[in-house]
């Protein structure tokens, strides 16, 4: 520990998991001036809890991807006493991802009839489980013959499946294809897996163990290692405009923040954590000099997309008790399509999956969570909410045939109109390489400049290498941007 890292002023801009955890690390480094300042008037960001009447409802990240030794989240929730005694069981960490969740389906068809039995409708998500594995073999391709994850799906399923099968399960299960396709659009925040690149998805690094939650909320974590922090470090409500950055003065306090308002903050480094969304609308005004040509190709490249929850609740469950996850099944979706044509009539059939919140015993109510990703994502958020509930009972009296049910009250998520977010999370579009991970998460000025090192530093979902679009993935990349100053100034003194 270097004695005299404690007078470098180090700003960090934005309060999500990649902010408070670069700070903390910097803070127990002995670092003495370190603050953050936040936009909004709260910290954690896309980790954020509301409430369904007496219900935690994460209207951001619920789950921890992968809960095992090897995910650093998970031991800082574990440590923390925030996590359930289930998910700390040696079964549920040595769970394997590749067995795909073993959770129990109800599908639904938009014929309205009866549930379809899940026996006849289990080859459909058998195939579609084992073709996302199968993407693995294109790991490090040069090459492929399918530009994105949807095109190669698409043709595999249409090219031999189900041929023995009787044409109308065949083309069931083509239709119940085009379900699972929209679910695991939610995954990457994606329009449509037409526009997810094949080999770039690969780059993404699954983690053993069965995603689990945290019963009292996702924000007990950012609580946690908040309360380990000064109270005065986070400045909220305060939007940083611009970074100016290679100044030629030598020296100390090399960059300067200005915020809205007008104060301008002199530092000696600044970590950057603001979304992906954030800086593909607003990069040009927030770097002065602009960013290099290759940092900006980047952040054009990789996508960044929508993906929200709507919580429903009902009076009484209209799914099997042990259900964890109910499909909705058009019959004209054979085509096996991702996307709907015409968003603002049809949006509401982009809404494929509902996961079963496991009712508390408490309050004995029954809450579903609707995902929807994309444009129709988008645009259900410019919809009055009593549009969206008469959508979705519309949309529920339709699959189960039962007229009368009605839900009791709606709590949706709206990340693309968030103005300090604009969207969910980061994938790898079509085109995206290793490579533009890189450029993101490359400090400022480049290698070969003759200015001040590390001026402006880079954390933050969209710049973790395999596990961008996730919690863990944020939570290292600000240690890792942490561990950078410390080395640094630790070479510096040795
Ligand atoms: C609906 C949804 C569901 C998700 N589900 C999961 C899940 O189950 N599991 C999982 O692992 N991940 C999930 N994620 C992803 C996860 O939430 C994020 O990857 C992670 O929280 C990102 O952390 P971050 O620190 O990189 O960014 P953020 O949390 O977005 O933090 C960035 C901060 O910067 C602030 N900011 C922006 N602009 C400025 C500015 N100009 N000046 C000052 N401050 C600014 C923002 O207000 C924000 O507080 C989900 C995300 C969403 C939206
Ligand atoms: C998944 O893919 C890997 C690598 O391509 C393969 O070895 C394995 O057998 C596949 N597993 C299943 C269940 O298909
Ligand atoms: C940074 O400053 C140096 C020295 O003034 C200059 O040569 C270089 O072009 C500047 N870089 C950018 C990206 O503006
Ligand atoms: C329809 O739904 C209502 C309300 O959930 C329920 O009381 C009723 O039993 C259902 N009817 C049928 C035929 O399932």
């Amino acid at each position: 520990r270097a004695p005299y890292t404690g007078q470098f002023i180090i700003v960090v801009i934005g309060c999500g998991i990649s902010g408070v955890a670069a700070a903390h690390r910097l803070v127990k480094s002995g670092f003495h001036h370190v603050r953050i300042v936040e936009a909004t008037a709260r910290s954690g960001g896309r980790i954020k809890t509301g409430r369904l009447g007496n219900n935690i409802a994460e209207i951001g990240a619920s789950y921890i991807h992968g809960p095992s030794e090897e995910n650093p989240l998970f031991c800082l929730a574990r440590d923390y006493g925030l996590l359930d005694p289930k998910a700390l069981t040696a079964e549920n960490q040595a769970m394997d991802i590749d067995e795909r969740l073993p959770w129990v389906p109800n599908w639904f068809s938009s014929s309205g009839h009866q549930k379809l039995s899940t026996e006849h409708m289990s080859p459909a998500l058998e195939m579609f489980n084992e073709l996302l594995n199968d993407t693995s073999q294109f790991k490090n391709q040069e090459e492929t013959p399918w530009a994105s994850v949807g095109h190669f799906i698409r043709s595999e399923v249409r090219s031999e499946r189900w041929k023995d099968k009787d044409k109308s399960t065949r083309k069931l299960l083509l239709c119940a294809v085009s379900a699972k396709l929209k679910e695991e659009c939610c995954a990457s925040a994606a329009h449509s897996m037409d526009e997810i690149d094949l080999v770039g998805f690969c780059m993404y690094k699954g983690l053993s163990g069965l995603d689990c939650t945290f019963p009292c909320g996702f924000e007990g974590l950012i609580k946690n290692l908040m309360s380990e922090l000064p109270a005065d470090l986070v400045t909220y409500n305060r939007p940083v405009s611009c970074v100016h950055w290679n100044n030629t003065k030598n020296g100390v306090n090399t960059v300067i923040v200005e915020c809205d308002g007008g104060e301008r903050i002199a530092a000696d480094h600044v970590i950057v954590t603001v979304p992906l969304g954030y800086l593909k609308k607003h990069h040009s005004t927030l770097f002065c000099p602009p960013l290099p040509t290759h940092k900006l190709q980047s952040i054009h490249k990789l996508g960044f997309g929508t993906c929200n929850k709507i919580y429903v609740e009902f009076d009484s469950p209209w799914w099997d008790a042990d259900c964890d996850v109910i499909y909705l099944v058009w019959r004209d979706e054979e085509d096996i399509l991702d996307h709907v044509s015409d968003i603002s009539k049809s949006w509401i059939r982009k809404m494929s999956t509902f996961t079963v919140l496991k009712p508390s015993e408490r309050s004995g109510i029954h809450v579903l969570c609707g995902w929807i990703t994309g444009h129709e994502s988008e645009y259900m958020e410019t919809l009055p909410e009593q549009e969206v509930r008469d959508s979705i009972t519309e949309l529920i009296r339709t699959f189960t045939g039962n007229a009368t049910i009605t839900p009791r009250r709606i709590l949706r998520s709206q990340w693309f109109h968030d103005p300090w977010t604009c969207g969910s999370y980061s994938h790898p579009a079509i085109g995206c390489s290793a490579q533009d991970l890189e450029n993101m998460m490359e400090p400022l000025p480049t290698k070969g400049s003759h200015s001040q090192p590390l001026q402006v530093l880079f954390a933050g979902e969209a710049t973790h290498p395999c596990f961008y679009s996730t919690v863990h993935g944020a939570l290292l990349t600000g240690w890792r941007e942490a561990d950078r100053l410390i080395s640094h100034y630790s070479c510096i003194s040795q």
